[in-house]
Protein backbone atom coordinates (compact mmCIF):
# COMPACT_ATOMS: atom_id res chain seq x y z
CA UNK A 1 0.00 0.00 0.00
CA UNK A 2 1.56 3.26 -1.11
CA UNK A 3 1.37 6.16 1.31
CA UNK A 4 2.49 9.73 0.95
CA UNK A 5 5.24 11.30 2.99
CA UNK A 6 3.08 12.86 5.68
CA UNK A 7 5.80 15.33 6.57
CA UNK A 8 4.56 17.42 3.64
CA UNK A 9 1.41 18.08 5.70
CA UNK A 10 3.58 19.65 8.41
CA UNK A 11 4.69 22.45 6.10
CA UNK A 12 3.08 25.81 6.69
CA UNK A 13 0.09 25.90 4.35
CA UNK A 14 0.44 29.48 3.18
CA UNK A 15 3.78 29.35 1.40
CA UNK A 16 4.95 32.93 1.31
CA UNK A 17 5.15 33.58 -2.40
CA UNK A 18 1.93 31.78 -3.29
CA UNK A 19 0.10 33.76 -0.61
CA UNK A 20 1.52 37.00 -2.06
CA UNK A 21 0.41 35.94 -5.54
CA UNK A 22 -3.08 35.08 -4.24
CA UNK A 23 -3.54 38.42 -2.49
CA UNK A 24 -2.14 40.37 -5.43
CA UNK A 25 -4.49 38.57 -7.83
CA UNK A 26 -7.45 39.26 -5.61
CA UNK A 27 -6.53 42.97 -5.48
CA UNK A 28 -6.18 43.09 -9.29
CA UNK A 29 -9.58 41.46 -9.79
CA UNK A 30 -11.21 44.03 -7.50
CA UNK A 31 -9.34 46.92 -9.17
CA UNK A 32 -9.31 46.16 -12.90
CA UNK A 33 -6.99 48.35 -14.95
CA UNK A 34 -4.73 49.25 -12.00
CA UNK A 35 -1.09 48.63 -12.83
CA UNK A 36 0.57 46.57 -10.10
CA UNK A 37 4.22 47.42 -9.48
CA UNK A 38 6.61 44.94 -7.91
CA UNK A 39 9.38 45.44 -5.39
CA UNK A 40 9.02 42.01 -3.89
CA UNK A 41 10.74 39.43 -5.99
CA UNK A 42 14.39 38.40 -5.89
CA UNK A 43 14.50 37.75 -9.62
CA UNK A 44 17.09 39.14 -12.01
CA UNK A 45 15.99 41.27 -14.96
CA UNK A 46 19.13 42.30 -16.86
CA UNK A 47 20.39 40.34 -19.89
CA UNK A 48 23.43 38.08 -19.72
CA UNK A 49 26.77 39.67 -20.55
CA UNK A 50 28.45 39.41 -23.94
CA UNK A 51 31.15 36.90 -22.98
CA UNK A 52 28.62 34.57 -21.34
CA UNK A 53 26.35 34.68 -24.38
CA UNK A 54 29.27 34.00 -26.73
CA UNK A 55 30.40 31.00 -24.70
CA UNK A 56 26.86 29.62 -24.48
CA UNK A 57 26.47 29.99 -28.26
CA UNK A 58 29.72 28.09 -28.61
CA UNK A 59 28.19 25.39 -26.40
CA UNK A 60 25.16 25.16 -28.70
CA UNK A 61 27.40 25.00 -31.78
CA UNK A 62 29.33 22.11 -30.26
CA UNK A 63 26.09 20.20 -29.84
CA UNK A 64 25.34 20.69 -33.55
CA UNK A 65 28.70 19.27 -34.56
CA UNK A 66 29.11 15.46 -34.71
CA UNK A 67 32.84 15.82 -33.92
CA UNK A 68 32.31 17.93 -30.80
CA UNK A 69 28.92 16.74 -29.54
CA UNK A 70 28.80 15.65 -25.90
CA UNK A 71 26.04 13.81 -24.04
CA UNK A 72 26.09 13.15 -20.31
CA UNK A 73 29.00 14.82 -18.59
CA UNK A 74 30.51 14.23 -15.17
CA UNK A 75 27.82 14.44 -12.47
CA UNK A 76 30.18 16.57 -10.40
CA UNK A 77 30.50 19.10 -13.22
CA UNK A 78 32.67 19.86 -16.24
CA UNK A 79 36.30 19.63 -15.15
CA UNK A 80 37.04 23.01 -16.78
CA UNK A 81 34.33 24.68 -14.70
CA UNK A 82 35.36 22.94 -11.49
CA UNK A 83 38.92 24.14 -12.06
CA UNK A 84 37.68 27.67 -12.92
CA UNK A 85 35.73 27.74 -9.62
CA UNK A 86 38.83 26.57 -7.72
CA UNK A 87 40.77 29.42 -9.41
CA UNK A 88 38.02 31.88 -8.44
CA UNK A 89 38.70 30.97 -4.80
CA UNK A 90 42.46 31.07 -5.33
CA UNK A 91 42.18 34.67 -6.56
CA UNK A 92 40.81 35.45 -3.09
CA UNK A 93 43.72 33.58 -1.48
CA UNK A 94 41.62 30.50 -0.66
CA UNK A 95 42.95 27.11 -1.67
CA UNK A 96 40.16 24.77 -2.82
CA UNK A 97 40.87 21.66 -4.91
CA UNK A 98 38.72 21.09 -7.98
CA UNK A 99 37.46 17.78 -6.54
CA UNK A 100 36.07 19.65 -3.55
CA UNK A 101 33.81 21.60 -5.97
CA UNK A 102 30.49 20.07 -7.06
CA UNK A 103 28.66 21.90 -9.84
CA UNK A 104 24.88 21.83 -9.58
CA UNK A 105 21.72 23.26 -11.09
CA UNK A 106 21.55 25.93 -8.39
CA UNK A 107 21.90 26.84 -4.75
CA UNK A 108 18.26 26.11 -3.98
CA UNK A 109 18.48 22.39 -4.78
CA UNK A 110 21.86 22.11 -3.03
CA UNK A 111 20.62 23.89 0.08
CA UNK A 112 17.58 21.60 0.13
CA UNK A 113 19.51 18.38 -0.60
CA UNK A 114 22.55 18.84 1.59
CA UNK A 115 20.71 17.83 4.78
CA UNK A 116 20.21 14.32 3.30
CA UNK A 117 23.84 13.36 4.01
CA UNK A 118 23.52 13.96 7.76
CA UNK A 119 22.02 11.77 10.48
CA UNK A 120 18.26 11.83 10.87
CA UNK A 121 18.48 12.87 14.53
CA UNK A 122 20.66 15.91 13.81
CA UNK A 123 19.54 19.13 15.48
CA UNK A 124 19.04 22.05 13.12
CA UNK A 125 19.75 25.74 13.78
CA UNK A 126 18.70 28.50 11.43
CA UNK A 127 18.99 32.24 11.38
CA UNK A 128 15.59 33.73 12.03
CA UNK A 129 14.44 35.10 9.59
CA UNK A 130 15.89 32.83 6.88
CA UNK A 131 15.49 31.65 3.28
CA UNK A 132 12.62 29.13 3.78
CA UNK A 133 14.31 26.20 2.00
CA UNK A 134 16.62 25.39 4.94
CA UNK A 135 13.71 24.77 7.30
CA UNK A 136 11.30 23.24 4.78
CA UNK A 137 13.79 20.64 3.53
CA UNK A 138 14.34 19.45 7.11
CA UNK A 139 10.58 19.36 7.74
CA UNK A 140 10.07 17.17 4.66
CA UNK A 141 12.79 14.80 5.86
CA UNK A 142 11.06 14.52 9.24
CA UNK A 143 13.64 16.18 11.46
CA UNK A 144 11.30 18.97 12.49
CA UNK A 145 7.74 19.02 13.84
CA UNK A 146 4.67 20.72 12.43
CA UNK A 147 4.24 24.48 11.87
CA UNK A 148 2.28 26.56 14.32
CA UNK A 149 1.81 29.86 12.56
CA UNK A 150 5.28 30.87 11.44
CA UNK A 151 7.13 28.65 13.95
CA UNK A 152 8.12 24.99 13.61
CA UNK A 153 8.70 22.85 16.67
CA UNK A 154 12.06 21.18 17.11
CA UNK A 155 14.14 23.78 15.33
CA UNK A 156 16.69 26.03 16.97
CA UNK A 157 15.82 29.54 15.86
CA UNK A 158 18.66 32.03 16.14
CA UNK A 159 16.95 35.42 16.19
CA UNK A 160 18.44 38.14 13.99
CA UNK A 161 17.16 41.47 15.25
CA UNK A 162 18.07 45.13 15.17
CA UNK A 163 19.66 44.63 18.62
CA UNK A 164 22.23 42.14 17.30
CA UNK A 165 22.67 43.83 13.87
CA UNK A 166 20.75 40.95 12.31
CA UNK A 167 23.50 38.41 12.99
CA UNK A 168 22.67 35.80 15.63
CA UNK A 169 24.20 34.79 18.92
CA UNK A 170 25.52 31.22 19.08
CA UNK A 171 22.74 28.62 19.34
CA UNK A 172 21.28 28.30 22.83
CA UNK A 173 21.54 24.49 22.78
CA UNK A 174 23.76 22.11 20.86
CA UNK A 175 23.17 22.41 17.14
CA UNK A 176 24.50 19.81 14.72
CA UNK A 177 23.68 21.53 11.42
CA UNK A 178 23.83 25.32 11.34
CA UNK A 179 22.59 27.28 8.33
CA UNK A 180 24.12 30.71 7.79
CA UNK A 181 23.48 32.99 4.82
CA UNK A 182 25.56 36.09 4.11
CA UNK A 183 24.72 38.49 2.51
CA UNK A 184 21.45 37.50 4.05
CA UNK A 185 18.13 36.91 2.41
CA UNK A 186 15.90 38.52 3.67
CA UNK A 187 17.62 41.02 6.03
CA UNK A 188 20.42 42.20 3.72
CA UNK A 189 22.82 41.91 6.68
CA UNK A 190 26.39 40.80 5.97
CA UNK A 191 28.37 38.84 8.56
CA UNK A 192 31.73 40.23 9.63
CA UNK A 193 34.84 38.09 9.95
CA UNK A 194 34.59 38.19 13.75
CA UNK A 195 30.95 37.07 13.66
CA UNK A 196 31.72 34.12 11.37
CA UNK A 197 34.79 33.20 13.41
CA UNK A 198 32.62 32.69 16.50
CA UNK A 199 30.46 30.22 14.58
CA UNK A 200 33.46 28.43 13.07
CA UNK A 201 35.01 28.01 16.54
CA UNK A 202 31.65 26.77 17.89
CA UNK A 203 31.28 24.29 15.02
CA UNK A 204 34.79 22.88 15.46
CA UNK A 205 34.31 22.54 19.21
CA UNK A 206 30.91 20.84 18.87
CA UNK A 207 31.70 18.82 15.73
CA UNK A 208 28.84 20.62 14.03
CA UNK A 209 28.65 21.55 10.38
CA UNK A 210 27.96 25.03 9.00
CA UNK A 211 26.02 25.21 5.74
CA UNK A 212 27.05 28.59 4.42
CA UNK A 213 24.90 30.04 1.64
CA UNK A 214 26.93 32.61 -0.28
CA UNK A 215 24.47 33.07 -3.17
CA UNK A 216 24.73 36.88 -2.87
CA UNK A 217 28.53 37.11 -2.38
CA UNK A 218 29.04 39.37 -5.39
CA UNK A 219 26.98 42.17 -3.85
CA UNK A 220 29.63 42.77 -1.18
CA UNK A 221 31.70 45.81 -2.07
CA UNK A 222 33.20 46.47 1.38
CA UNK A 223 36.64 44.78 1.30
CA UNK A 224 36.49 44.18 5.06
CA UNK A 225 33.50 41.86 4.73
CA UNK A 226 34.10 38.18 3.87
CA UNK A 227 32.61 36.86 0.61
CA UNK A 228 33.32 33.25 1.47
CA UNK A 229 33.31 31.42 4.79
CA UNK A 230 36.68 29.98 3.81
CA UNK A 231 38.18 33.42 4.45
CA UNK A 232 37.83 32.44 8.11
CA UNK A 233 40.59 30.35 9.71
CA UNK A 234 39.43 26.81 10.40
CA UNK A 235 36.29 27.04 8.22
CA UNK A 236 37.36 24.21 5.93
CA UNK A 237 37.25 21.87 8.90
CA UNK A 238 33.57 22.56 9.58
CA UNK A 239 31.82 24.24 6.63
CA UNK A 240 30.15 23.50 3.34
CA UNK A 241 29.70 26.53 1.10
CA UNK A 242 26.77 26.68 -1.28
CA UNK A 243 26.96 29.14 -4.13
CA UNK A 244 25.15 30.25 -7.24
CA UNK A 245 25.52 31.89 -10.64
CA UNK A 246 21.93 33.16 -10.36
CA UNK A 247 22.37 36.54 -8.75
CA UNK A 248 26.04 37.18 -9.60
CA UNK A 249 25.66 36.44 -13.33
CA UNK A 250 21.93 36.55 -14.09
CA UNK A 251 21.58 32.74 -14.31
CA UNK A 252 18.25 32.57 -12.43
CA UNK A 253 16.65 30.95 -15.48
CA UNK A 254 19.80 29.32 -16.91
CA UNK A 255 20.29 27.34 -13.64
CA UNK A 256 23.83 26.81 -12.35
CA UNK A 257 25.44 26.73 -8.93
CA UNK A 258 28.04 24.87 -6.93
CA UNK A 259 28.87 23.55 -3.51
CA UNK A 260 32.27 23.21 -1.91
CA UNK A 261 32.67 20.18 0.34
CA UNK A 262 36.23 20.35 1.68
CA UNK A 263 38.09 17.11 2.35
CA UNK A 264 39.27 18.59 5.65
CA UNK A 265 35.67 18.74 6.86
CA UNK A 266 35.00 16.23 9.62
CA UNK A 267 32.11 15.75 12.03
CA UNK A 268 31.37 13.21 14.75
CA UNK A 269 32.58 9.79 13.67
CA UNK A 270 34.09 10.77 10.30
CA UNK A 271 37.63 11.01 9.00
CA UNK A 272 38.90 13.55 6.47
CA UNK A 273 37.44 13.02 3.00
CA UNK A 274 34.38 11.07 4.17
CA UNK A 275 31.82 13.88 3.82
CA UNK A 276 33.25 14.86 0.45
CA UNK A 277 32.89 11.20 -0.60
CA UNK A 278 29.30 10.98 0.66
CA UNK A 279 28.23 14.13 -1.19
CA UNK A 280 29.96 12.73 -4.27
CA UNK A 281 27.94 9.55 -3.82
CA UNK A 282 24.72 11.50 -3.32
CA UNK A 283 25.27 13.57 -6.45
CA UNK A 284 26.37 10.70 -8.66
CA UNK A 285 23.35 8.68 -7.50
CA UNK A 286 20.67 11.35 -7.66
CA UNK A 287 21.88 14.06 -10.05
CA UNK A 288 22.96 13.75 -13.66
CA UNK A 289 25.04 16.90 -13.99
CA UNK A 290 24.20 20.48 -14.88
CA UNK A 291 23.36 21.46 -18.46
CA UNK A 292 26.46 21.51 -20.64
CA UNK A 293 25.38 24.81 -22.26
CA UNK A 294 24.89 26.42 -18.83
CA UNK A 295 28.32 25.21 -17.76
CA UNK A 296 29.93 26.78 -20.83
CA UNK A 297 28.34 30.07 -19.75
CA UNK A 298 29.53 29.47 -16.19
CA UNK A 299 33.15 29.16 -17.34
CA UNK A 300 32.88 32.64 -18.92
CA UNK A 301 30.98 34.09 -15.95
CA UNK A 302 33.50 33.04 -13.32
CA UNK A 303 36.59 34.16 -15.23
CA UNK A 304 38.23 37.41 -14.09
CA UNK A 305 36.89 39.11 -17.24
CA UNK A 306 33.39 37.70 -16.74
CA UNK A 307 33.23 38.95 -13.17
CA UNK A 308 34.30 42.44 -14.28
CA UNK A 309 31.55 42.47 -16.91
CA UNK A 310 28.93 41.36 -14.42
CA UNK A 311 29.99 44.01 -11.93
CA UNK A 312 28.21 46.59 -14.10
CA UNK A 313 24.93 44.73 -13.60
CA UNK A 314 25.52 44.35 -9.85
CA UNK A 315 26.20 48.12 -9.73
CA UNK A 316 22.87 48.77 -11.46
CA UNK A 317 20.95 46.69 -8.89
CA UNK A 318 22.83 48.42 -6.09
CA UNK A 319 21.84 51.80 -7.54
CA UNK A 320 18.25 50.58 -7.26
CA UNK A 321 18.97 49.65 -3.63
CA UNK A 322 20.15 53.19 -2.86
CA UNK A 323 17.04 54.72 -4.45
CA UNK A 324 14.77 52.35 -2.49
CA UNK A 325 16.52 53.20 0.76
CA UNK A 326 16.22 56.93 0.10
CA UNK A 327 12.51 56.62 -0.67
CA UNK A 328 11.59 54.67 2.48
CA UNK A 329 13.82 56.79 4.71
CA UNK A 330 12.08 59.90 3.30
CA UNK A 331 8.82 58.28 4.32
CA UNK A 332 10.16 58.16 7.86
CA UNK A 333 10.78 54.40 8.04
CA UNK A 334 13.80 52.60 9.47
CA UNK A 335 15.67 50.79 6.73
CA UNK A 336 18.36 48.11 7.14
CA UNK A 337 20.48 46.25 4.58
CA UNK A 338 20.81 47.27 0.94
CA UNK A 339 24.46 48.31 1.28
CA UNK A 340 26.33 45.11 0.48
CA UNK A 341 23.21 43.14 -0.41
CA UNK A 342 20.31 43.43 -2.87
CA UNK A 343 17.67 43.28 -0.12
CA UNK A 344 16.36 46.00 2.16
CA UNK A 345 14.75 45.11 5.45
CA UNK A 346 12.29 47.74 6.54
CA UNK A 347 10.54 48.15 9.90
CA UNK A 348 6.78 48.57 9.48
CA UNK A 349 5.32 51.82 10.83
CA UNK A 350 3.16 52.15 13.96
CA UNK A 351 3.60 48.53 15.06
CA UNK A 352 1.76 47.18 12.00
CA UNK A 353 2.19 43.49 11.25
CA UNK A 354 4.07 42.52 8.10
CA UNK A 355 0.87 41.46 6.31
CA UNK A 356 -1.02 44.60 7.41
CA UNK A 357 1.69 46.76 5.90
CA UNK A 358 1.75 44.55 2.77
CA UNK A 359 -1.99 45.24 2.32
CA UNK A 360 -1.54 48.96 2.92
CA UNK A 361 1.31 49.34 0.38
CA UNK A 362 -0.65 47.28 -2.17
CA UNK A 363 -3.96 49.09 -1.73
CA UNK A 364 -2.56 52.64 -1.53
CA UNK A 365 0.51 52.54 -3.80
CA UNK A 366 -0.27 49.42 -5.89
CA UNK A 367 3.18 48.07 -5.01
CA UNK A 368 3.91 44.47 -4.00
CA UNK A 369 6.51 44.00 -1.27
CA UNK A 370 7.36 40.85 0.72
CA UNK A 371 6.09 40.45 4.31
CA UNK A 372 9.00 39.66 6.63
CA UNK A 373 6.95 37.25 8.75
CA UNK A 374 7.07 34.74 5.88
CA UNK A 375 10.77 34.17 6.62
CA UNK A 376 10.36 33.20 10.28
CA UNK A 377 8.99 34.50 13.58
CA UNK A 378 11.60 37.28 13.97
CA UNK A 379 10.56 38.63 10.57
CA UNK A 380 7.25 39.86 12.00
CA UNK A 381 6.99 43.63 11.87
CA UNK A 382 9.33 43.91 8.86
CA UNK A 383 9.04 43.86 5.10
CA UNK A 384 11.63 42.84 2.53
CA UNK A 385 12.14 44.98 -0.54
CA UNK A 386 14.20 43.67 -3.44
CA UNK A 387 16.59 45.76 -5.53
CA UNK A 388 16.31 43.38 -8.50
CA UNK A 389 14.41 44.97 -11.36
CA UNK A 390 14.78 47.38 -14.27
CA UNK A 391 15.61 50.82 -12.86
CA UNK A 392 12.61 52.37 -14.65
CA UNK A 393 10.21 49.84 -13.07
CA UNK A 394 11.76 50.39 -9.66
CA UNK A 395 11.55 54.20 -10.03
CA UNK A 396 7.90 53.95 -11.03
CA UNK A 397 7.13 51.91 -7.91
CA UNK A 398 9.07 54.32 -5.70
CA UNK A 399 7.29 57.30 -7.23
CA UNK A 400 3.96 55.70 -6.46
CA UNK A 401 5.05 55.06 -2.85
CA UNK A 402 6.20 58.68 -2.49
CA UNK A 403 2.93 60.02 -3.90
CA UNK A 404 0.34 57.57 -2.59
CA UNK A 405 1.47 55.79 0.55
CA UNK A 406 -0.12 57.51 3.51
CA UNK A 407 2.52 57.37 6.24
C1 LIG B 1 19.66 32.65 0.08
C2 LIG B 1 19.36 32.04 -1.24
N1 LIG B 1 19.97 30.91 -1.59
C3 LIG B 1 19.73 30.33 -2.76
C4 LIG B 1 18.84 30.88 -3.67
C5 LIG B 1 18.53 30.19 -4.95
O1 LIG B 1 19.63 30.13 -5.77
P1 LIG B 1 19.57 29.36 -7.16
O2 LIG B 1 18.88 30.22 -8.14
O3 LIG B 1 21.03 29.15 -7.48
O4 LIG B 1 18.88 28.06 -6.95
C6 LIG B 1 18.18 32.05 -3.35
C7 LIG B 1 17.21 32.62 -4.30
O5 LIG B 1 16.49 33.53 -4.09
C8 LIG B 1 18.43 32.63 -2.10
O6 LIG B 1 17.82 33.76 -1.74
Amino acid sequence: MARVNENYDKLSSNYLFSEIAKRTKSFSEKNPGTEILRLGIGNTTEPLTKSIIEKMHEGVDKLADPERYTGYGDEQGDLRLRKAIAEFYLRKGISIQYDEVFVSDGAKPDSANIQSIFAQNSTIAVQDPAYPVYVDSNVITGRIGAAKGTTYSGIIYMPCTAENDFFPELPGRKADIIYLCSPNNPTGAVATRAQLKRFVDYAIENKSVIIFDAAYHSFISDPELPRSIYEIDGAKKCSIEINSFSKSSGFTGVRLGWSVVPKELTIEGTREGKINAIWNRRQTTMFNGASNIAQEGGIAAISEEGIKENQKIIDLYMQNARAIKECFVQKGLTVYGGENAPYLWIKTPDGMSSWEFFEKVLSEAYVVITPGSGFGPSGEGYIRVSAFGHPDTIMKALESIKQNLGI
